[in-house]
């Protein structure tokens, strides 16, 4: 099945800018008619443009952009093409001993996942998944919750430098262009009340997404592409993100949040806004004033209350 797609994709790139008819594919690799055009849907939802005119054949058209296994060998580095969830991954790998910093990238997800047990869009050739594990040492849960606001920091300034898009961070762990979400991490904590046994935090950013990849969260999610016009390609960018994302990391675990306060400020799109916080208990209006150096969000209220808020999400 996968050999039979392969030789098709073959085929059709050996006869680059012209059409191959359906009936020599299949009298080529033994298989029906109805087989090709069966791995040609396939190849399309892979990202492949194939254009396809009855009597001609097909013809590829361009070709997604692939993240190259050969460039994603580095230590404590895994690559895979498919899977379930990389946080999935990393957890089970995190059960048997994967030590600190290990990373997993997936060119797809199956069953990527969101916040609040949302699903994550994860379409081979689009955009970047990948989680990260950490086992900081002594360190209790409260203290390394803000790890998710160092890590948006530290993404947000590398996609700005990579793209040159407006990139902000909306509390606690989105990441916007022009005010639409092409960024979100999902951190998970195992541990105990005084210690973290690990953290596995995952990030998906949308990179090359069409408006139609986006489904029905088109308007409110974006993709560095659809903001900048020009398509990006991932590996470059992902080995960027990772490089900057382990040094915030471990400049957290050393200094802790305080340093990353400041420029968590210059990039927000939240604070001096009016803002909901919803939570899984419910939800509070007020003023966005500030974010104190623990990484918790201060609201003040209609009547000058304020609410300060270590979980929860802007909706
Ligand atoms: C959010 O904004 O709701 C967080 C999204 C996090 C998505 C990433 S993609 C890589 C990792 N694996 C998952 O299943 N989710 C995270």
């Amino acid at each position: 099945m996968e050999d039979s797609r392969e030789a098709i994709l073959r085929q059709l790139q050996e006869n680059r800018g012209r059409f191959v008819s359906g009936e020599e594919l299949a009298g080529r690799l033994n298989i029906s008619r109805a087989a090709v055009w069966k791995h040609i849907r396939h190849l399309r939802r892979e990202g492949y443009q194939i254009e396809a005119l009855p009597r001609r054949g097909y013809l590829l058209e361009e070709e997604p952009d692939r993240l190259d296994a050969s460039l994603l060998t580095a230590e404590k580095l895994f690559y895979y093409t498919t899977v379930d969830s990389t946080n999935a991954v990393l957890r089970r790998m995190a059960e048997e001993g994967a030590p600190h910093e290990t990373m997993v990238i997936a060119e797809e997800q199956r069953a990527g996942r969101g916040r609040r047990g949302r699903r994550w869009l994860s379409p081979p050739g689009k955009g970047l998944y990948f989680s990260l594990l950490l086992r900081p040492a002594g360190v209790a849960p409260e203290e390394a919750a803000p790890i998710t606001l160092a890590a948006a920091v530290a993404l947000a300034q590398q996609l700005q430098r990579e793209t040159g898009l407006p990139v902000r961070v909306k509390w606690p762990n989105d990441l916007l262009v022009n005010h639409r979400k092409i960024g979100g991490i999902l951190t998970e904590l195992k541990g105990e009340p005084d210690r973290v046994e690990y953290l596995v935090m995952g990030i998906g950013i949308n990179v090359n997404q069409e408006h139609s990849d986006l489904e029905e969260l088109a308007g409110r999610a974006s993709s560095l592409y659809l903001e900048k016009g020009e398509k990006f390609p991932r590996t470059p960018l992902f080995l960027g993100l990772r490089s900057k994302l382990l040094q915030g990391c471990r400049q957290f675990f050393l200094e802790g949040f305080a340093p990353f306060r400041l420029s968590w400020r210059q990039l927000n799109a939240t604070l001096g806004r009016r803002v909901t916080v919803s939570w899984a208990g419910g939800s509070q209006e007020g003023l966005a004033v500030d974010l104190d150096e623990q990484g918790a969000l201060l609201l003040e209220d209609d009547r000058g209350k304020r609410h300060r808020f270590t979980y929860g999400e802007i909706i």
